[in-house]
This record gives structure tokens, sequence and C-alpha cells, in this order.
């Protein structure tokens, strides 16, 4: 099975999540797109959900399908959502953010009765190197960074990037990643939000080369 077919089989096994009448998260990214056309085929065959979108790239892509977006301010809990991550730990830990939408995915994932990860074998990790992407605001985005420096993080800027929320994003190169960083991040002031996922994920899917997919499930 190459790369893409991984992707899809991943996302096409977590919409079984996804019942009629449901509020659908979104994510967003090149794995959650499959999902987003899973749930589009399902609402041509008649099911009715309403979508919540974690990017401006996703939302276009569910219209596109035919699922009907709603306002997340309008619903006070969100069913299921289904993302990608960029990795993911034996605890259900991830990081995210490679495609910048962070941001609205971790306020999507915060109001979800169910967060469904879904991912190829490649993102299945013991210990996290990923870069932590990190959004900051613009102005004072240097000196931001000189904090995330002294934290033992190394800073690059995302060259021509900008978020969805007109932000920076910051991708941290580190040595070590502990669960306490997810919110010591958050306290320096210009960092918005970071790519730390803990405890939020309630499920992985992930599909392996030999064709087998494994489900993780948070105890
Ligand atoms: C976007 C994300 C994505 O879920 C993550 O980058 C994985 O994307 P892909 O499925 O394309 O590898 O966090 O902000």
């Amino acid at each position: 099975m190459d790369v893409e077919e991984m992707k899809r089989r991943a996302a096409v096994e977590a919409v079984e999540y996804v019942k009629d009448g449901m509020i659908v998260g979104l994510g967003t990214g090149s794995t959650a797109k499959y999902a987003i056309e899973e749930i589009g085929r399902m609402v041509r065959e008649g099911m009715e959900v309403i979508g919540i979108a974690t990017s401006k790239q996703s939302e276009e892509l569910a219209r596109k399908n035919g699922i009907e977006i709603g306002d997340i301010n309008e619903y006070e809990e969100i069913d299921v959502t289904i993302d990608g991550a960029d990795e993911i730990d034996e605890k259900l830990n991830l990081i995210k953010g490679g495609g910048g939408a962070l941001l609205r995915e971790k306020i999507v994932a915060a109001a979800s009765k169910m967060e469904v990860i879904v991912a190829d074998e490649r993102k299945l990790v013991k210990k996290f190197s990923f870069p932590l992407p990190v959004e900051v605001v613009k102005f004072g985005w240097r000196r931001t960074a000189d904090k995330l420096s002294s934290m033992g993080f190394k800073p690059h800027l995302r060259h021509g990037f900008v978020t969805d929320n007109g932000n920076y994003i910051l991708d941290c190169e580190y040595e070590e990643l502990d669960e306490g960083m997810e919110g010591k991040i958050n306290s320096i002031p210009g960092v918005v939000e970071n790519g730390l996922f803990i405890n939020m994920a309630d499920i992985a899917i992930i599909a392996f080369k030999n064709g087998d997919v494994r489900k993780i499930k948070r105890l």
C-alpha cells in the first residue's frame, strides 16, 4: 500500500464514527482531506451532518463536497472530529500544525466529544521529533522567538506563511519535549497556541503498509 492509500484507508475507517444528524469537526491536511471527501459521499447518499471546519481550506473542500458548514459558536458540542497529525505517540499525545491550522484544530478538538486522529504508519513514533509549530502574533514575533530560544527551542519562522487567523508560525526544534511544555509555551506573551495536543485524542486510526489498520484508544 502506498502512502496515499494508507491515508485514505485510515480516513475511511474513521468516518464510521460519523452518524446521521451529527455535528462533525473537519480536520485539515492531506489525510483529513480523505475523510471530508468520504463524508461528502455519505451526504450525497442522504446523511445529514453539519461540518465545523478547522481551516478555510477544509471549509472550501467540504462545501465542494456538498457538506453544510456551521459556525462553531452555534453548537455547544461537536459530536466527533476527524483530523490528521504530524506525529502521534503511544499515549495518544500529538504534534499538529504542519499544515498551520493548529489553533482552530485545537479549539475544535477541545469542543469535541470524540477526537479521532487518522494517519499512516510513519506518524506513529516512540519519541517526538517533528518541529513543534507555535502560532505567534506578528507583533514582536522576534522577541517571542527569543523567549522560545531561552526555553531551549530553536525556532524558525515559517517563511511566506500566515495562518487563517493572521498570525505567524514558528517551527521549533528541540531535544526533548515533555507534556508540561504545552502550557509553558502558551504562557509566553505573543504565543497564541502551540501544536502539542496532550490528552486530546480519543482514538488514533493508523494504516500500515501491509494493509493492517490499528485503532489505538485512550485508556
Ligand atoms: C494541520 C495539521 C495536520 O493534521 C497535520 O499537519 C497532518 O497533515 P497531513 O495529513 O497532510 O500529513 O495539523 O495543521
